[in-house]
């Protein structure tokens, strides 16, 4: 059994993939599933020190939490990347690579090998840019960025080796991240081009997570909104963001392992 691919990917910083990865990644552990997870990100390593915090919140609380074993590539070699993905994910259900926000070798590799890539979007025509140009007037799309055309030609290389090798295809999931209350008419506009280029790159487009403080506060605890019991009092609309980072999962349709319980993971049980 090969380990599900979850790459979270886009060129640009700040649209919430180590935040998304990082809540898919312990959403899917308390669903029982196996989870590993890889940074390429070594300059940030938001996953990367996110895991660590949790860790040393289990130890420093003496509490056991569904978690996600964990490393960060800083390397310059893509075989040596393969052997670590290999290894880190051996027996496990999930792997998640989380990337940096420009484009890079070792991001581009594992997009290439993907089973589900994820790009969070915020919901602004400044971040639309990155998928394609619109026109000033019409709002058509005139142009794909260079990223969509990388992932569009990923495809169609991975659409032959599935033919030929039984290979997954490839589910490329644009989730809108960090929705806030944006004007009607523009918020029509842009779900518009987001369609139109959906329907020419071949993407599926979800709900992300919205914008919330509460996503930057967990961070240094290494928690999520999961972790019921541990978080202290909050509020409801805490409720509703669990609802959504949910859907966002359920969204994903990533294949679940059944009837398998959470793993405790103890804090220092490496
Ligand atoms: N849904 C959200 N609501 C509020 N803040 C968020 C949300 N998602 C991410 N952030 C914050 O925005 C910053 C960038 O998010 P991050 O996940 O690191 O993005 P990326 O990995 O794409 O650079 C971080 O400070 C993070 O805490
Ligand atoms: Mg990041």
């Amino acid at each position: 059994m090969t380990a599900h691919r979850i790459v979270f990917a886009n060129e640009k910083g700040g649209t919430g993939k180590s935040t998304t990865a990082v809540h898919v990644a312990i959403a899917l552990a308390y669903q029982g599933a196996k989870v590993a997870a890889i940074d390429l990100d070594p300059r940030q390593r938001t996953l990367y020190r996110y895991l660590e915090n949790r860790v040393e919140t289990e130890r420093r609380r003496e509490i056991a939490l569904p978690g996600a074993r964990f490393s960060v590539y800083d390397g310059e070699d893509i075989g040596e990347l393969d052997d670590l993905a290999e290894a880190i994910a051996d027996g496990y259900d999930f792997l998640i690579f989380d990337t940096p926000g420009r484009d890079d070798q070792f991001a581009r590799h594992v997009a290439a090998t993907a089973d589900t890539l994820v790009t969070p979007l915020n919901d602004s025509f400044i971040d639309f840019d990155l998928i394609g140009q619109v026109e000033s007037e019409s709002f058509k799309v005139k142009k794909l960025s260079f990223y969509a055309e990388l992932m569009w030609e990923t495809r169609k290389k991975r659409g032959l080796k599935t033919i030929n090798e039984g290979r997954r295809e490839l589910d490329w999931v644009v989730v809108r991240n960090r929705v806030q209350h944006v004007e009607a008419k523009n918020m029509r506009r842009l779900e518009g081009a987001l369609l139109e280029l959906s329907k020419r790159v071949g993407f599926r487009i979800s709900n992300g997570l919205s914008e919330r403080v509460i996503f930057r506060e967990l961070f240094p605890s290494g928690l999520t909104l999961l972790d019921k019991g541990h978080l202290g009092e909050l509020g409801t609309s805490h409720l509703v963001a669990r609802q959504e980072l949910r859907q966002l999962v359920a969204g994903l349709n990533l294949p679940m392992p059944t009837n398998r319980e959470p793993d405790l993971q103890l804090a220092g049980d490496e």
